[in-house]
């Protein structure tokens, strides 16, 4: 069993969500888990829980993030935080593009950074890299979301090269739709807000769930050491990506005022 390799694990998006379910799992294989979110409370209560070892830090802060992992020896890094919005580039805020940038992309850079050269000098580690359908395939969602994820796919598969030669595997968890709080806090992140995104977005629908994400990647952990599992593209049956668009010509603007 590859999880016996194992001693430590570090997770980002550990307060909710897909976060939370890896640390329990983790956390049950017996690994030192260490939990990194915004929200005190619910890393508190996820320690209590599992075991795991709280980070109170905010992702996008490089220098909290390098105090709070700089000491650690990680052999499982799961880049599991992510935030997107509703709409696309047309209606953005400034904010908007910078928070699904640093979140998404340049605390996971950063992170790597931090973590990866330990890895490799031990000859031992895997980074399990959270993309999305989103980054593969165009449909209607956020422009800048789709575009991290994207860069999350690239980087996974540029890892690979970055560490040639040493014994770290990468792995890319590409999900469709998983039921968690994504959605809701999309809409505004209020109980309000919660409650409407579920009705919305998983009502009715044959979702993925925490669990079937958590399976996959302990299935990509278990593996022999000398197996890599790349990248593993989930989504519910009743999902499918694609459908092209056509749009018929639309009069100019001038025409139609
Ligand atoms: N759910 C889906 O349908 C779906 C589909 C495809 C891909 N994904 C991806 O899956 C991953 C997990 O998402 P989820 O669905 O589990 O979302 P979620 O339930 O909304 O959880 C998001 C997590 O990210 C953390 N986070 C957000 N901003 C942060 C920041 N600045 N610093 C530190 N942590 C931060 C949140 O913690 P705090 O608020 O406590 O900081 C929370 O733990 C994301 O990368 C998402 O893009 C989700």
């Amino acid at each position: 069993m590859s999880f016996s390799d194992y001693t430590t694990a570090l997770v980002t998006g550990a307060s909710a969500g897909m976060g939370a379910a890896i640390v329990e799992r983790l956390a049950k294989r017996g690994l030192t888990v260490h939990a990194l979110a915004r929200n005190e409370e619910r890393l508190a209560d996820l320690a209590q829980r599992t075991g795991a070892v709280p980070h109170v830090v905010d992702l996008t802060n490089t220098r909290q993030l390098t105090e709070h992992v700089e000491e650690l020896d990680v052999d499982v890094l799961v880049n599991c935080a992510g935030v997107s919005r509703t709409g696309n580039i047309l209606d953005s805020s400034e904010h908007d593009i910078d928070e699904l940038v640093d979140v998404n992309l340049r605390g996971l850079l950063q992170l790597t950074r931090l973590v990866l050269p330990g890895m490799v000098s031990r000859d031992l580690g895997h980074v399990v890299n959270i993309s999305s359908i989103a980054g593969i395939y165009n449909f209607y969602g956020h422009t800048v979301y789709h575009a991290t994820k994207a860069a999350v796919h690239q980087i996974s598969r540029q890892l690979r090269n970055d560490t040639v030669g040493r014994r770290i595997r990468v792995t890319e968890i590409c999900p469709g739709r998983v039921e968690t709080e994504i959605f809701g806090r999309n809409m505004g992140g209020t109980p309000e807000a919660m409650k409407e995104a579920w009705k919305t977005y998983y009502e009715g629908y044959e979702s993925l769930t925490t669990d079937d994400m958590v399976n996959a990647l302990d299935y990509a952990i278990d593996t022999p050491r000398h197996v890599n599992i790349g990248m593993l593209e989930i989504m519910p049956t009743l999902q499918v990506p694609g459908g092209l668009v056509f749009d018929r010509r639309q009069p100019a603007i001038e025409e139609v005022e």
